[in-house]
């Protein structure tokens, strides 16, 4: 079970970076084109939302019991969390950054909500959605990454 939640924190990488940038061009067709908000984009921006916090329940899991989770793990005699690359990145880095951007994700939808100007709505939710992105961009351990690389996609080495 350990793996296949693992697999699927993994995998849902790809839906969650493929929704920020759709809802994010939706948000930004609707403000530089000064449209109706469409309930449509609601949807959209919805299941951008429901992606993250998925995927941030299966972290919290992954980061608490997971293979190096903190109480499924004990540091070595004299390791530092702050000055272990490794742990620094997955207790810390990693937990933090995606915290944020899955609150900017939040962010995001709620304009949907908020009784202001449509165009308003667009213009905030797209800001909110790139700072999102720009979040997981850097926080997800991408394969090219040193120490804490890791595969694309599950279950292939590297
Ligand atoms: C947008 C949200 C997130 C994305 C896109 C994401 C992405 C990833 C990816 C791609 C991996 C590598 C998986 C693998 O080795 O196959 C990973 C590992 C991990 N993530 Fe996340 N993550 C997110 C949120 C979180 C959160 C919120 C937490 C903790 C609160 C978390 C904790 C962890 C931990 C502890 C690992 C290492 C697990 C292990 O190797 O055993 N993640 N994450």
């Amino acid at each position: 079970m350990q793996t296949g939640l693992l697999h699927l924190h993994n995998l849902l990488r790809w839906v969650i970076v493929l929704l920020v940038i759709y809802s994010l061009l939706k948000a930004y067709a609707g403000w530089t084109g000064k449209k109706a908000f469409a309930p449509g984009d609601k949807k959209t921006w919805l299941f951008t939302m429901i992606a993250g916090h998925t995927t941030l329940l299966l972290g919290l899991y992954q980061v608490a019991f997971g293979r190096y989770g903190i109480f499924t793990t004990t540091l070595p005699e004299g390791t530092s969390v702050m000055k272990d690359r490794f742990y620094r990145f997955f207790w810390v880095e990693h937990p933090v950054m995606m915290i944020l951007a899955i609150v900017l994700i939040t962010m995001g939808y709620g304009m949907a909500k908020k009784p202001v100007a449509d165009e308003v709505k667009y213009k905030k939710a797209f800001f909110f959605f790139l700072l999102a992105l720009i979040f997981i961009l850097a926080g997800v351990p991408w394969p090219f990454r040193e120490i804490i690389g890791r595969p694309y996609f599950p279950g292939i080495a590297g």
